[in-house]
């Protein structure tokens, strides 16, 4: 069956902030407001086609994995009318999908309740790719490496099957800029994930990241801010790229990372200049107990912006190989410099139940508590009212 649908994917528990990113950016890129979506389990939003939303979205949106243009759906459970139903509907479709000589790369994922193997399954979606296409007079080969258009096999929650394009080409976690890691870096989308979830509003919130390690937190609220654009081939192979520019070209926040490691710290500063921002965001080698708000205050005014509050967010070191013996002085410290910053909001994202612990007795309860996953780790996000 042919089908036509906007399909953006994320992290389990984002699917309210990848909805909010969504409403932002395509009020200020394209004037309108996006339909509600369909929500599929708790990380995946589906809307009916647009190419404006569609290029809106992947060019922009900062909070999902991928971007996908769902084109076909089938039930079939074997590989033979699998292949007769999508060579019948490829033929049919006036959709533009590919040109002729175009590379293609076929990759399935979450097939393993399909009655075949994942080889079998991109096989045969490629080869009815490659023969529909032919028919029609183009001729289409396969490019793992720089293919015009990744298509994508996915079983849905019907279990049937959905063939789709991949307008991000790939996963949009990776911005490309990640020269150097600290030992746990947070992924790309979650640390914009955070951002949303606290609410940063960067003409008004300092944000400061006391525990920044190769600064992806920083990094992204810079990016958030600006609402950066990124390339897209894909678009442009599919007829509707154009032109993008930062929604909010003069947009300067004040982001502040800190740690208490300097070989770390030199490899945020790497990735900054990697994502193009080598002057946006002050890093300071600072340990989290020394972190004042009058420090801070400082550090806006160098920049040129009245002390005021703001966000203070992180992702603290936790994990399996760290015990609470040697977590819980670092929490009890981030909790006294917390007691500090009164009138800001404080939000974490971490995997051990000590730090609530701690903040419970040193601040109070959490205004949010979400659970979210953090590089496989069961973790939550805390947001608290400092
Ligand atoms: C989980 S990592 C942060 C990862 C980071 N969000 C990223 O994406 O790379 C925790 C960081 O806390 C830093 N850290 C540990 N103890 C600290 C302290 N007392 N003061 C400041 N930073 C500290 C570590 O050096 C490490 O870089």
């Amino acid at each position: 069956m042919i089908i036509d649908e906007l399909r953006i994917i994320g992290s389990t528990q984002t699917n309210v902030v990848m909805a909010a990113e969504l409403i932002r950016i395509a009020q200020r890129a394209l004037r309108k407001r996006p339909p509600e979506p369909r929500k599929e389990g708790l990380g995946q939003l589906v809307y009916p086609f647009d190419k404006d939303l569609a290029w809106a979205a992947t060019i922009y949106m900062r909070t999902p994995t991928r971007v996908l243009w769902d084109l076909y759906r089938s039930p079939a459970n074997r590989l033979e009318p699998l292949y007769d139903e999508l060579v019948a509907d490829m033929k049919a479709d006036s959709r533009m999908l590919w040109r002729d000589g175009d590379g293609i790369s076929v990759e399935a994922r979450h097939v393993e309740d399909f009655a075949a193997g994942e080889r079998q399954v991109v096989g045969t979606v490629k080869n009815a790719l490659l023969d529909a296409a032919g028919r029609r007079g183009a001729r289409l080969h396969v490019d793992p490496e720089r293919p015009a258009t990744r298509w994508v096999a996915r079983l849905d929650d019907k279990n049937e099957l959905v063939i789709s394009i991949d307008l991000g080409g790939g996963s949009l976690s990776q911005r490309g800029w990640r020269r150097d890691t600290g030992p746990a870096p947070l992924r790309e989308h979650l640390a914009a994930v955070l951002l949303m979830l606290a609410r940063f509003d960067p003409r008004k919130d300092i944000l400061v990241d006391p525990m920044c390690g190769s600064g992806t937190i920083p990094i992204e609220a810079v990016h958030l801010a600006r609402a950066t654009p990124r390339k897209a081939r894909t678009l442009a192979t599919l007829g509707f790229g154009r032109e993008a520019k930062p929604l909010y070209e003069d947009a300067a926040p004040i982001v502040i990372g800190c740690d208490l490691d300097l070989e770390v710290l030199a490899s945020a500063r790497d990735n900054a200049r990697a994502a193009g921002i080598p002057d946006a965001i002050t890093w300071q080698r600072a340990d989290v107990a020394t972190l004042t708000p009058d420090k801070i205050g400082e550090i806006a005014k160098e920049r040129g912006r009245e002390p005021a509050p703001g966000l203070l967010l992180s992702n603290p070191p936790y994990g399996e190989r760290l015990s609470d013996a040697e977590l819980g002085p670092l929490y009890e410290s981030l909790a006294m410099t917390c007691r500090k910053f009164a009138g800001w909001r404080a939000g974490f994202l971490v995997g051990n139940p000590l730090l609530e612990d701690i903040f419970l007795r040193a601040i109070g309860r959490p205004r949010i508590k979400k659970p979210l996953a953090n590089a496989n780790l069961r973790a939550y996000f805390y947001l608290y009212e400092l």
